[in-house]
């Protein structure tokens, strides 16, 4: 039972880093990122909203994340924990999620912070390639599918994320910088915050995860 937050720039492995530790501690995945997709492309009430927010790389308004979360947290297949990805993304999600699991008698147990530098995370937002069907995440020069276009996991196609132009990756940084940045000192405060070096091979990124959660 675990329940942890993957916190990191864009482009920093969150994705890429959360379906295996997911499975190795038999947690479930939760990605903001990926649920919003979903939504844009079923072309939900959520998703047209949440559009416009990501095409700008702008963060989706946190009342209407805080409860997406807090409404998929309290289902019963995340009753053996969670690994959220891409949530909270400010202090007032944070706090707004910490007293809402205070007030079912929960707490997070980690929270992992993966560090990479700016001028690496360009790099990995430009050759990004994602599956339109699950979500996994690929690069183009870094970790390419076996197959051009077809993802390795599900047969899905792969395609470029919409806010993964170069414009659009720069204002992404500059929005965590600002508003996801300053989650790391409150964090710290509570005692659960871990660093991991996240510009190192994605089998030794995910070994250091394992050993901060423990394992
Ligand atoms: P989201 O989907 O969460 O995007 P993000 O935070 O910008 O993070 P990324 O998915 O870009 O990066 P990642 O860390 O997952 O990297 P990945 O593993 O893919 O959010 C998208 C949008 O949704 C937001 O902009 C916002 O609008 C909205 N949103 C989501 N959550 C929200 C919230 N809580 N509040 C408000 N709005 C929210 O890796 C990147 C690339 O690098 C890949 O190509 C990968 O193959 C490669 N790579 C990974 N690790 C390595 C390595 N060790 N070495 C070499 N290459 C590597
Ligand atoms: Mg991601
Ligand atoms: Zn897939």
């Amino acid at each position: 039972m675990k329940r942890v937050v993957l916190l990191g720039p864009p482009g920093a492995g969150k994705g890429t880093q959360a379906t295996g530790i997911a499975e190795k501690f038999n947690i479930l995945h939760i990605s903001t990122g990926d649920i919003f997709r979903a939504n844009v492309k079923q072309g939900t009430p959520l998703g047209l909203k949440a559009k416009e927010y990501m095409d700008k790389g702008a963060l989706v308004p946190d009342e209407l994340t805080c409860d997406l979360v807090e409404d998929r947290i309290m289902q019963d297949d995340c009753k053996n924990g969670y690994l959220l990805d891409g949530f909270p993304r400010t202090v007032f999600q944070a706090e707004h999620f910490d007293k809402f699991l205070a007030s079912k008698g929960q707490q997070l147990d980690d929270v992992i912070d993966i560090e990479v530098p700016d001028s690496v995370l360009i790099p990995r937002a430009a050759g990004r390639r994602v599956c339109k069907q699950c979500g996994k995440p690929y690069h183009v020069e870094f970790n390419p599918t076996k197959v051009e276009g077809v993802c390795d996991a599900c047969g899905g196609e792969v395609y470029q994320r919409a806010d993964d132009a170069e414009e659009t990756v720069r204002n992404r940084l500059k929005v965590y910088a600002e508003q996801t940045a300053p989650l790391t000192g409150y964090y710290k405060n509570s005692g659960i915050l871990k660093a991991v070096n996240g510009d190192q091979t994605m089998d030794k990124v995910f070994a250091d995860i394992c050993k901060a959660l423990g394992e």
